[in-house]
Parts: C-alpha cells; structure tokens; sequence
C-alpha cells in the first residue's frame, strides 16, 4: 500500500520480542511522529492488503498507557490463520503496517473508585487487553482490589507469567492471582465451570457483589461460561464487560427497522464536518464509505464497537448490538455498522 494514496495511518515496528513459542509482542512507532492517544483496554485495527484485496485483523493493545509505555501488541499464531502468521513468522522490526485506527470499550471506567474490586478473567492470549488494565489500576488506584482468574493450558503456555508473578509480589494484598491449568490432575481446580466459579469468587471476594466489576476476555466458550456463572453467582449483567476477539463465529440475526426512509446523515469527524444520503438498507457506515468517508471498523457485526459514535442530533436504530451497554446508549453512543437513521436526519460524532 502507499501512503500517498491510503486514508490509513502508518506505523513502524520498533521491537519484537517472543514471549512463548508462537506468542510475540511489537512496539510501534507512528511514522508521522503523531502517535494516536490510547486507553488502557483499546485495540489496533491493522489493514492488510493481500492480491489487491483489503483485509482487517484487530490486536488488543498490551502496553499500559497510564504508565507511558510504548504502545505495543501481542499476537498469538494461529496455525492456519492468514495474518498472524505473516506477524508471527515474517514481521521484524522496521517493518511498515498500516492502521485504520484504536478503539475498543474494553476500558477502565473514568472514575475507578466506583468499583471496590475488579475481577478479570483470561484465558490464552484474553490476556493481551486485560494485563495493561491491571498494571493500570494497580498504578493509578490504590484503594483497588484486583483479581486475576487466568486459564491456560499449563504454566509454560502462560503469557506474561513471570510479569504476573512479580506484580503479586509487589501488591501483595491488592493483586491476587490464580493460575488454572486445564492439564492439572486436580480436576476440580482446572478449567472454569460453573462448579468452580462460585468457589472461586467466594475465596476472592471481599467486598459486595454490587462492588464489583468484571473483565472477561477468552476463546467464545469459555467466555460464554464464565459470564453465564458470573450472572449465575449474582454479578448484574451491567458490571461485566467483555471482549470478543473472535466477532465473526456466529452470524448476526439482523432485524429491520419500522422506518426504511432516506435520511441526511452529518458526521463530525475531528478535522472536518460532511453530509451524505443514507438510503435503507445501507448503515450508516455503508453509506459513508459509498460516499467517500472512512469510519473505523472491524468486526461489521455490532460486537466491537470500533464503528461507534455519538448521536448528538437525531435517532439512530441499530440493527444488532453486543457490545454497548445501556449506559453507553444513554450517552447517545452508536454503532454505524448497524445504526440506520429513522424519524429525520441525524448528526453523529465520531
Ligand atoms: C477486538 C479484537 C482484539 C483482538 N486482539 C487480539 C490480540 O491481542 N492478539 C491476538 O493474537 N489476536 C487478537 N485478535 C484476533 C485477531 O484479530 C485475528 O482474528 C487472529 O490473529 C487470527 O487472524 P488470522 O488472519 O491469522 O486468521 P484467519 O485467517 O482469519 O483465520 C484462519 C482460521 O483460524 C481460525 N481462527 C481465527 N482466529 C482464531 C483464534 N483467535 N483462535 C483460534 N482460531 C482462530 C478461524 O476460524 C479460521 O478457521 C483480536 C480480535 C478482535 C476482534
Ligand atoms: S465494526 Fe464492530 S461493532 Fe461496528
């Protein structure tokens, strides 16, 4: 790709570093000396163009932005996957990439202290946006508790084990972590079930269960299994944010909306403002690129929210959303990816 001609940012890979056999965390550097702010949490959507065809693969971002880190991310091979293979097996450092952008609401909450403790729960590489999250409490909250459920096959398949192992040390009483280990004789103690994580939460908890909130990040069963005995062990819905790296396994259910009708969209970007028709079925974000504008996206399928804006003017009905909570729709955030104008124009920022 050139970039004289791509709207895309690009980065140079600074360093590479192996973290296990077939794990690997790069640090970037933007190549225009203007790097893109990040949340602790956030994701990087890499555009990739292989035979003249674009393609899109998100990487959590590793490195903690409170603690001024060079932004990094850690990829984990998949064997017969097309681009982590290329980032695994061929990428070193000087190599240039292009982004679509960071994103991502697998963040902090802004005030930290509306929670008491944090329970994350990881499995494999689930680790690469919840460990920033971690360092970050620890550093900047000291009245956290926090907690790390971590699965993985066996200790020396465990992503930042070490890393993990010191922040215990150094925390003590403020980070405890527990290492499961699908491979481990003890059975009971191996794998998240709905057996295990009651017992689990009732040895790490110490405060009100409306206290807490939870991090989930992992292959889909497994996340589907603890956030099921998560809502079953009484955590509200509401205090559990999760992140789904692999969006595309199950297909949308996509519903229509009462009113199909031509609507102005007008989109506030930060360095300008444009309008554009939006004709059903398109989305929002359809109609953006039919005319010219790029918004950031991956998934297209309402589950990581890296299409989202805020309506400010106007309404704005989604045809599928898993990853918006109700506080976030009560801010007025939106996804363009499945957002459709109803009732008038609308006006978005991004
Ligand atoms: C928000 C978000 C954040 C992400 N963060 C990270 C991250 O920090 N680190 C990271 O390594 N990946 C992350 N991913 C996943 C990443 O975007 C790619 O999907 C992954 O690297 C596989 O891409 P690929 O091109 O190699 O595989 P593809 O060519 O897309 O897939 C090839 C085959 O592998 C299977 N496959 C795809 N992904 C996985 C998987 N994760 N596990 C097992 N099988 C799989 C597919 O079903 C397919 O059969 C994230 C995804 C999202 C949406
Ligand atoms: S692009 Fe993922 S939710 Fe819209």
């Amino acid at each position: 790709m050139n970039s004289s001609n791509t709207p895309y940012k690009r980065v140079i890979i600074t360093s590479r570093k192996e973290e296990l056999p077939g794990v690997v965390t790069f640090t970037l550097a933007f190549a225009d000396g203007r790097p893109i702010p990040y949340r602790s949490g956030n994701f990087i959507t890499f555009i990739f163009t292989m035979k003249g065809v674009e393609d899109r693969r998100s990487y959590s971002i590793s490195s903690t932005s409170e603690l001024n880190e060079p932004i990094s991310f850690t990829v984990k091979r998949i064997d017969n996957g097309c681009y982590s293979r290329i980032l695994y097996d061929q990428t070193k450092v000087g190599d240039v990439f292009f982004i679509a952008g960071v994103t991502g609401r697998f963040t902090l909450p802004v005030n930290t202290k509306k929670f008491q403790q944090y329970f994350f729960f990881a499995a494999g590489i689930g680790i690469g946006p919840v460990f920033p999250l971690i360092k970050s409490l620890l550093a900047k909250d000291e009245n956290a508790f926090v907690t790390l459920i971590y699965s993985n096959r066996w200790q020396g398949s465990t992503i930042f084990y070490d890393e993990l192992v010191r922040l215990a040390a150094t925390y003590g009483n403020r980070f405890q972590v527990e290492f499961l280990y699908s491979s481990s004789k003890n059975l009971e103690r191996a794998r998240i079930s709905k057996a295990l994580l009651p017992v689990l939460m009732r040895e790490y908890v110490r405060v009100p269960k409306s206290s807490i909130l939870a991090y989930v990040c992992g292959p889909y069963n497994y996340m589907r299994m603890t956030i099921l005995s998560l809502e079953e062990y009484g955590i509200d819905e509401s205090n559990i944010r999760k992140e789904n790296f692999r969006p595309f396994e199950r297909p949308v259910i996509k519903t229509e909306p009462k009113d199909q009708k031509t609507y102005t969209v007008h989109l506030k970007l930060h360095d300008r403002e444009v309008s554009f028709l939006c004709h059903y079925p398109d989305s929002i974000l359809e109609a953006a690129r039919k005319n010219g504008v790029l918004i950031p996206f991956s998934c297209e399928s309402g589950r990581c929210a890296s299409c989202a804006g805020r309506c400010v003017n106007g309404k704005v009905w989604m045809a599928f959303n898993e990853v918006l909570l109700d506080s976030d729709l009560e801010e007025g955030i939106v996804l363009t990816c499945s957002g459709h104008p109803i009732e008038g124009d609308v006006t978005i920022e991004i």
